[in-house]
């Protein structure tokens, strides 16, 4: 415990998904492995289950910060945060029965301080590279996560460089530059990553991009323990996720392994849908081709947002995951995000921007192919808010009132 009476962290070292090779974890570190590994940080989950219960948890604060044993900051006192976490799980019966199934709930993650769950990795990131001296870090990102980033990182006095899709929404644009990112919009989407590499390496910054550090994971990872606690920690039968380069979907698994590992939880692992547009679809292809590794994708053709991944990091863990959970990936239309996004807002006032519809649409095709059965409990992940997609979305219906007669 700190003077605060905040437990402190149980973080032990960094692990690499694929060949366990170990590294200390009192340095900002990069990890480029060969065999597409991830680097992961690890905990002693052994002295933790000694020292901490899972009914400890909910003493804790309305943030994601309620889990810090389980995150790496040394001392959570001193976390970045605006107040993320810790976001509603909405039962959803209307939009069950238009769909047929038994039990429906929504994650509301547009409750976030930025509009999107991209809030998580960038706390908890910040929070343990402001501890370990980072002076500027650096991304590419379809919007929401730059927009969280800068946010985040002028909460934390660390400069942020921002690299976004020349089409990126207005309100993650207005995130980068007023909070003071340094921001490049990208016209080559494809190269962005490769863009942020030779910066980082030119001026000595840390490269945050999606899964080339450990720690955006563990922010993302309290969406799971989210979800296991708010269902009185039970998991659900599935879970369906809109993915870009898959961080999101790897880290609620790994909230799923480390409870478990606790004790905390029982049972098998949810199935996990993932949902991407047709138009950047490469998970969706090498999963129908029964293939281990993405192939990169080439034209995109997407609305401006997240999702816009053609080469998704991620890719070959989640197509594991799928497969060992029994789930799928489905492709599904703007024009039917975009529906999906009007169907929420009128049937239970969610109010999701269309990447997030992406799972409502996966979950009724889920549900007609036979992948998900009616009976099953299924979370669908809102990754994020309306309000972030506005030039998206259909113009409103309204009525104009043009004498003095008002309403008629
Ligand atoms: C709103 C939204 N949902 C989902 C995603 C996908 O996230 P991930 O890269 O973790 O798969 C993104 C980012 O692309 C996003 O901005």
């Amino acid at each position: 415990m700190n003077a605060d009476g905040i437990t402190m962290s149980y973080l032990t070292h960094l692990e690499c998904s694929r060949c366990g090779e170990r590294f200390a974890a009192d340095a900002p570190r990069n990890h480029e492995c060969k065999d597409g590994g991830l680097l992961f940080a690890r905990y002693d989950l052994a002295r933790l289950k000694r020292e901490v219960t899972a009914a400890d948890i909910a003493h804790g604060a309305c943030s994601l910060w309620r889990y810090a044993p389980l995150l790496p900051a040394a001392d959570p006192g001193n976390a970045v945060t605006l107040g993320e976490g810790w976001t509603p799980l909405l039962k959803s019966p209307r939009l069950a029965q238009r769909l047929g199934c038994r039990e429906l709930w929504v994650k509301d993650e547009g409750r976030n301080p930025s509009g999107t769950f991209k809030d998580r990795g960038a706390a908890v990131a910040l929070t343990r590279y402001r501890e370990l001296g980072v002076k500027t870090v650096a991304l590419n990102s379809s919007g929401n996560a730059g927009g969280a980033w800068a946010l985040y990182a002028a909460r934390a006095d660390i400069a942020c460089v921002n690299l976004l899709p020349s089409d990126a929404q207005p309100a993650s644009r207005k995130h980068c530059s007023l909070a003071g990112a340094l921001t490049y919009l990208v016209e080559d989407w494809h190269a962005a990553g490769r863009f942020v590499a030779e910066a980082c390496a030119k001026n000595g910054w840390f490269n945050v991009c999606t899964l080339k550090e450990p720690y955006r994971a563990e922010g993302k990872k309290t969406m799971g323990l989210e979800i296991a606690e708010q269902l009185g920690w039970r998991l659900p039968d599935a879970i369906v996720y809109p993915m870009g380069g898959g961080l999101g979907a790897i880290a609620i698994y790994k909230a799923f392994d480390e409870l478990r590992e606790l004790g905390w939880i029982s049972g098998g692992l949810p199935r996990l849908i993932v949902t991407q547009y047709e138009g950047c679809a490469p998970v969706v292809k090498a999963f129908e081709e029964d293939r281990q590794e993405c192939e990169p994708w080439g034209e995109i053709s997407i609305l401006p947002g997240g999702l816009k991944s053609p080469n998704p990091p991620g890719g070959r863990h989640v197509l594991k995951l799928m497969r060992e959970t029994s789930g799928a990936a489905i492709a599904v239309s703007t024009d039917e995000a975009l529906a999906a996004v009007a169907e929420m807002a009128r049937a239970e006032g969610i109010f999701a921007c269309p990447e997030s519809a992406t799972t409502l649409v996966g979950l009724r095709k889920a549900l007609a192919r036979g992948i998900i059965r009616a009976q099953e409990r299924v979370v669908l992940m809102s990754t994020g808010s309306g309000l972030k997609s506005i030039p998206s979305l259909p113009e409103p219906r309204e009525l104009l009132i043009t004498s003095s007669a008002g309403v008629v």
